[in-house]
């Protein structure tokens, strides 16, 4: 019931912003209308609102209907609501400005139809006692996110390689789509990591492939992204390794020729992952020992870039930074004692979220947008508004709640958030038009 009325209130705020959007451009010549003019003005106004306040009503209606998408479509154009194109791809629109809705057709799979999710993902097998965090779907404001449809996906993967390069988050988020896409297939066992290595606990990379569409969905665990080594010859002593930050990863060379690429890192890189652990920075030859994380982290983002723009064919490859997502650790961190295990709802408040505690994380991603190498999957805002979606106490298979103390506020219940992530990436994947222009001005 809370949660169905929260939703209602962001549809409604989202009227609210478009109808500012409207007056707001009011071309200056109609101060001058006489009254006749402000009046039918006004009416127009009230015509619009009604209009957005429809579309709106039905934009968080769960629907298969493609009679009402097309009614979409057609006001959503004819209004000149402008940036939301209801095309089913959302092409054009916005998709990260939006709000989280209640929407009872989700989760868009079970975790027990799931035979390739981590234990530890299962919040539901392990013990949590609501479901709420599995039913948000994100809306954004102007057009509609495209239904994920894992057919559709799939047939556009085939003889592909999808991978994924990153942290355990990464690894969230892959697993994730590994289900989202699993879900269609009714023969499990035509889908099969390549080396036989089972899911659970694994550190290197896994490479899944599903039979019927010759394609894979890979996993390399990278959570620097950048090459970590051992202490160079003549290093000081409390160097024990170090992370070389002009060069990438040692396995980039088994990911450089896939067809679409999603990094993330950012949650190693702090003091405490990296220099008490006597892990240093290192460029060419030399330990740096006085960097800081924070600027090892914006050296390793311009690699990144640099190897993108060098050694990608970005012709065929389709490559995406997945951007930070939040940790929600209230009253302290994972080792003292921060918990999240009693939030059942995202924050529904529409007004936005201040990202100044990630800026450090965010200010290297700036210059990135859509149609660049790299494109961004900007999820931070909204992964920020879903305190309610982390696995907490519920991690232990079997082994009910971990201690309220030790709780895990930074990874995510499958289903949940990062289903999320996937369809945004989803949606950018169906928008893809290759850079053809690269290899004649390069
Ligand atoms: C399967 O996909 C790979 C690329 O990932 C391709 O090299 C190979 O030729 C494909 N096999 C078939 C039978 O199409
Ligand atoms: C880049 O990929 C495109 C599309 O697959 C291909 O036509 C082109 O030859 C590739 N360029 C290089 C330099 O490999
Ligand atoms: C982003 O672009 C601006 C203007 O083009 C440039 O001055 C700035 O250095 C760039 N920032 C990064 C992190 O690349
Ligand atoms: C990501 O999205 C947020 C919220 O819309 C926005 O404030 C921020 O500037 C975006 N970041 C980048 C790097 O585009």
């Amino acid at each position: 019931m809370v949660a169905s009325s929260g939703a209602k209130g962001g549809a409604l705020e989202g009227v609210e912003v478009v109808a500012r959007r409207h007056l707001w451009r009011l071309p200056k010549p109609l101060e001058q209308a006489g009254i006749v003019g402000v009046f039918s003005l006004t009416l127009l106004l009230f015509f619009l609102l009604f209009c957005c306040a429809y579309l709106d009503y039905w934009s968080f209606i769960p629907s298969g209907d493609d009679g009402a998408k097309g009614l979409g479509l057609k006001m959503g154009i004819g209004i000149g609501i402008g940036r939301g194109e209801r095309d089913g791809d959302g092409d054009g629109c916005d998709l990260i400005d939006g709000d989280w809705v209640w929407d009872d057709s989700y989760p868009l799979y079970e975790s027990k139809d799931c035979v390739f999710l981590d234990e530890g993902f299962k919040c539901a097998e392990n013990g949590r006692p609501d479901r709420l965090y599995s039913k948000w779907r994100w809306q954004p404001k102007h057009c509609d996110l495209p239904r994920f449809d894992a057919k559709r996906m799939l047939e556009k993967l085939q003889n592909k390689r999808l991978v994924f390069v990153g942290d355990s988050i990464g690894r969230n988020q892959w697993e994730s789509l590994l289900c989202m896409l699993s879900s269609v297939i009714s023969d499990k066992s035509s889908i099969y990591e390549i080396n036989g290595s089972p899911i659970t606990k694994h550190k290197g990379f896994l490479v899944f492939k599903f039979r019927d569409y010759n394609c894979t969905v890979e996993y390399y665990r990278a959570p620097f992204l950048v090459l970590q080594s051992r202490a160079p010859v003549g290093a000081p002593d409390v160097v024990k390794s170090t992370l070389k930050l002009d060069i990438m990863d040692w396995t980039s060379k088994e990911w450089k020729g896939a067809d679409v690429l999603i990094f993330n890192t950012g949650h190693w890189w702090n003091y405490e992952k990296t220099i008490r652990g006597g892990c240093y920075f290192q460029e060419g030859a030399e330990v740096k020992m006085k960097m800081s994380a924070e600027t090892a982290y914006q050296r390793s983002i311009a690699t990144l870039l640099d190897w993108v723009h060098r050694e990608v064919n970005t012709s065929k490859t389709q490559v995406f930074f997945r951007s930070y997502a939040p940790v929600h650790f209230r009253a302290g961190d994972w080792k003292t004692g921060g918990s999240c295990h009693l939030e059942t709802l995202p924050e529904l408040n529409s007004s936005p979220m201040s990202l100044k505690k990630w800026d450090h994380l965010l200010k290297p991603l700036r210059n990135l947008s859509l149609g660049s190498e790299l494109q961004l999957l900007n999820v931070t805002q909204l992964t920020d508004r879903r305190k309610d979606g982390h696995i907490s106490l519920y991690y232990l298979h079997a082994g009910g709640p971990a201690p309220v103390h030790r709780q895990d506020c930074s990874h995510w219940c499958l289903p949940g958030v990062p289903d999320t992530w996937n369809e945004l990436l989803y949606a950018h994947f169906l928008r893809w038009k290759p850079m053809i222009h690269k290899n004649t001005t390069s």
